[in-house]
């Protein structure tokens, strides 16, 4: 909702950092350009680096179009945020800023420092009093992903963090969640006639989930190495995309009922084990290739991975709900970095009629009808069917109905960022990811990372760059009527592939 929320202060761990200047100080601008931030804010950026109000301000603005006005309300504090000796002198600042600038003392901690710090800061500010609700005001706290590396160590972060906070202070970011058209999802679904009536077994053949990545890992080896492409990805982002497309309608759209729903989809995963890991998950590495006249390294000559890193950079899963509405539907998602083109999109492929009475047109392979949700980029919405091939007879050929969101005449997409600050800052955690289902999504993918840390005999396939991955992927999807989309290839049935 577009109302202003009320007075506060953001204090910003990691205020130094990366994600703080290129994301949260642009999307806070945004926000205050479109006058949807309180008459009294400020932000406090903390971080051990020795940044003086002006000099944080001016490193700041060296990366922002304007802002001058704006960056008068941004403070810095150098302190140490591992040190619980250091959080005296952070009450004190805020009480000076708070007298400053009229900003009461509800407060917003956003934790965008490395994880290993997700416990201690909540407990020092605990300790300083600073994170206790009086008098109607609020305390809430952002973190950032990584929740955990695994169902364990993600529940002993939440165990911990339930000791100082309560559940409802917390909101955990997906940043998928905050764009525009994966909100669109539900829109999609719960505000059209036409959609939901076939959304379930009986007509849906099979959905798939794409996230692609056309660049590498570029200077983040360190990090990657240690995650790979399932924690990085599917755990979180392409698994709540998994639970807007799968859930049943709320009752009512609100934070817990949307979240609930949700919660119900991953607790319906068929967990997949055993021998089923081979075959329904595939995972891959990229090797050094030649595309287009250009050289490209492999995974294991990347900066800080190690030459025998076994981190997989692609995966692709087969796996099942087994519900009411989904029982025995398979749904297929894939992710991967240097693949041809960076693309997220959902397609949800209807089963073909009972009876065929017509022949295709140009008899190259039969993707019946497709909903083809893109999430980014080139946002929008795109139906496939068949018609009559003009003149005599009665082939078919597939067209496509194709929506853009850049043809809407406002069409200018608001970065995640915006939206997830502005939702904190008003109280609405529907687009944050709750405990239970962080849980959840982990609880799933644990025997997978665990059979492939444990069991020599599961393949990982290697894949050149600027190809979709190995071929025990591009095998995944049974029979010979349906294959993966390929959201770029040529009009040409020989499906060239993007130039990276
Ligand atoms: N960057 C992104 O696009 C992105 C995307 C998704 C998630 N994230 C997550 O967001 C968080 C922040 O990301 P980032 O890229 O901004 O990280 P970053 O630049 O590596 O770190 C942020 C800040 O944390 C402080 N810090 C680092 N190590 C510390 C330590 N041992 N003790 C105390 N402070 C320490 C540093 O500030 P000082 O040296 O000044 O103390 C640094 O500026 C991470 O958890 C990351 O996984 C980032």
């Amino acid at each position: 909702m577009m109302y202003k929320p009320q007075e506060h202060i953001l204090v910003i761990f990691g205020g130094s950092g990366d994600l703080t200047r290129r994301k949260l100080i642009p999307a806070l601008l945004a926000l205050s350009g479109q006058d949807l931030l309180p008459d009294q804010f400020a932000v406090l950026g903390v971080g051990r680096t020795p940044y003086t109000d002006a000099s944080y301000r001016e490193m700041l603005a060296g990366h922002l179009q304007g802002g001058k006005d704006f960056l008068h309300s941004v403070f810095y504090l150098s302190m140490d945020p591992g040190k619980k000796e250091d959080y005296g002198i952070l009450k004190t600042r805020l009480s000076e800023i708070a007298a400053a600038r009229q900003t009461g003392i509800n407060h917003i901690f956003y934790l965008a420092t490395p994880p290993e710090l997700y416990t201690s800061i909540p407990a020092f500010l605990a300790d300083a009093g600073l994170t206790s609700r009086e008098d109607g005001s609020w305390r809430r706290f952002i973190l950032e992903k990584p929740f955990g590396t695994d169902y364990r160590s993600a529940r002993d972060l939440n165990e911990t963090l339930l000791r100082c906070l309560n559940e409802d202070q917390i909101y955990r970011i997906d940043h998928y969640l905050g764009k525009e058209t994966v909100q669109n999802l539900l829109v999609t679904r719960f505000s059209n006639g036409i959609f939901e009536p076939l959304w379930n077994r009986n007509y849906v053949h099979h959905v798939q989930i794409t996230s692609s990545e056309r660049i590498g890992i570029e200077t983040r080896g360190g990090y990657y190495d240690q995650a790979g492409a399932l924690r990085d990805m599917l755990q979180n982002h392409l698994l709540q995309i998994l639970g807007l497309i799968a859930m049943e309608p709320p009752t009512v759209i609100s934070s817990d009922a949307i979240r609930n729903e949700i919660l119900k989809v991953f607790q319906s995963f068929r967990p997949i084990t055993g021998k089923a890991i081979k075959r329904q998950v595939i995972r891959g590495q990229y090797v050094g290739s030649r595309v287009q006249g250009e050289t490209f390294k492999g995974y294991r000559e990347e900066q800080d991975v190690p030459g025998d890193s076994r981190t997989e950079t692609f995966v692709a899963m087969k796996m099942y709900i087994d519900n009411w509405r989904w029982g025995g539907i398979p749904f297929y998602i894939r992710t991967g970095k240097r693949l041809p083109t960076r693309v997220t999109e959902v397609v949800v492929h209807f089963k073909p009629t009972p009876h065929t009475l017509f022949c295709k047109w140009d008899q190259g392979v039969d993707n019946g009808n497709q909903l083809v949700i893109r999430i980014q980029p080139d946002e929008g919405i795109l139906i496939q069917f068949g018609v009559k091939v003009q003149g005599a007879g009665f082939k078919v050929q597939d067209v496509k109905m194709d929506f853009h969101y850049k043809d809407l005449i406002d069409n200018k997409l608001p970065e995640a960022y915006q939206r997830l600050l502005l939702d904190c800052m008003q109280g609405d955690s529907t687009l944050f990811s709750r405990k239970d289902t962080v849980e959840a999504a982990w609880k799933f993918v644990d025997p997978i990372l665990s059979a492939w840390d444990n069991d020599p005999s599961i393949p990982l396939h290697e894949y050149p760059v600027g190809t979709w991955g190995p071929d025990a992927a591009e095998q995944m999807i049974e029979g010979d009527v349906f294959t993966w989309r390929y959201p770029c290839r040529n009009r040409s049935d020989e499906g060239e592939y993007c130039a990276l």
